[in-house]
């Protein structure tokens, strides 16, 4: 049975920064509301499924957080990322039968949209001689089948989607969501695929109101945002599976980061990605050996294959945990 490492403690100047973080964040807006409703999709999905077995729940982290600049916020530094690969590996999940909690930054790609057009939302439609409005023959098949699967998604209760834009809220929600999830023991599952800002500013230490430029140049002190990732796996959902990505451009330098994050924050696995190449494939890490996923054809996805041989390794934990 995998302990999770839960008697391992976390070094004391981690606990501290971590601690400091969450006193001083802001706090999360309507988080009663939202404690409520993931408690109520958690004990939904409790509940044994038709074959007998609990559902397993998967909250997958997408988009990148920002670093607010001011209190009053004008500017912000933000992180690279779309929310493509979060948003179409949450379909994968809902199809395999998983519950996923959708983490996600705000105006970010969302499930059952990646494959309709980004930038072009009027394209869709035309309007007919009788002034209805209807979508275009040539995207009608696209539309009906992104409608289906996520009504399908919502109406079986298997997805909750909560949104975040700064890196405060982004790790008081994670924080809340993987309490909750601590009940679910090894059937859930966190899949981080956020780019999570490594520097911020602390609350306390920021402009209140909008930084002049007629101040002239600006000098600027950054802190480090404690990373989360070990406190998940020995505090808040010791028995979850969790998978961390690692981002690189270098290729020479990749695997062995993805090695060293493995180890360090005990990360089950660890999907490896080049920023060049990120969109077709990706190197899955684990303990025994790596394996490399490639896009099948120009239609498929990166992260159809992956979720499978991910969905695959966590049947292998449920089993090593003695379930
Ligand atoms: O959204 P797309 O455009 O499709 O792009 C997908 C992606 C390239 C963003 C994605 O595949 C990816 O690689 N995400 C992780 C990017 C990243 O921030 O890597 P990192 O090396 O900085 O962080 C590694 C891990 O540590 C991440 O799982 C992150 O959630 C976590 N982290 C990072 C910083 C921090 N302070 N705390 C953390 O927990």
């Amino acid at each position: 049975m995998d302990s999770g490492n839960s008697s391992d403690v976390l070094p004391e100047d981690l606990s501290a920064s971590v601690e400091s973080f969450f006193e001083t964040a802001p706090p999360l807006r309507d988080s009663s509301l939202t404690a409520q409703k993931l408690q109520a999709f958690i004990d939904r999905n409790s509940k044994p499924s038709e074959d007998g077995r609990p559902v397993r729940v998967v909250c997958i982290t997408s988009g990148g957080t920002t670093v607010p600049l001011e209190q009053r916020c004008v500017r912000y530094i933000d992180n690279f990322s779309s929310g493509h690969r979060g948003a179409a590996s949450t379909e994968y999940f809902v199809k395999a039968g998983y519950a996923v909690i959708f983490l996600h930054r705000r105006g970010s790609c969302q499930p059952y949209c990646h494959r309709l057009p980004e930038d072009a939302l009027l394209d869709l439609f035309e309007v007919g001689e009788d002034s209805s409005i209807q979508v275009c023959q040539s995207h009608s098949a696209v539309v009906k089948k992104a409608i289906r699967d996520y009504r399908t998604a919502v109406e079986r209760g298997q997805l909750l989607r909560l949104p975040f834009t700064t890196i405060f809220e982004y790790l008081q929600l994670l924080r809340i969501i993987a309490i909750s999830m601590k009940q679910l023991g090894p059937y859930g599952m966190f899949y981080l695929a956020a780019a999570v800002s490594d520097f911020y500013v602390p609350w306390e230490s920021m402009a209140k109101h909008k930084i002049q430029s007629s101040s002239g140049p600006m000098d600027m002190r950054l802190s480090q945002v404690p990373k989360m990732l070990s406190v998940l796996r020995k505090d808040w959902a010791p028995m979850a599976f969790c998978i961390s990505f690692k981002l690189e451009t270098d290729a020479d330098i990749l695997l062995q980061k993805a090695e060293i994050a493995m180890k360090k924050y005990q990360m089950h696995i660890v999907v490896a990605n080049l920023l060049a190449t990120y969109k077709r494939e990706v190197t899955v890490v684990t303990d025994n050996g790596t394996i490399d996923v490639r896009k099948q054809g120009e239609d498929s996805d990166v992260e159809d294959e992956l979720i499978k041989i991910l969905i695959d390794r966590h049947c292998k934990h449920l089993e090593q945990s003695g379930i």
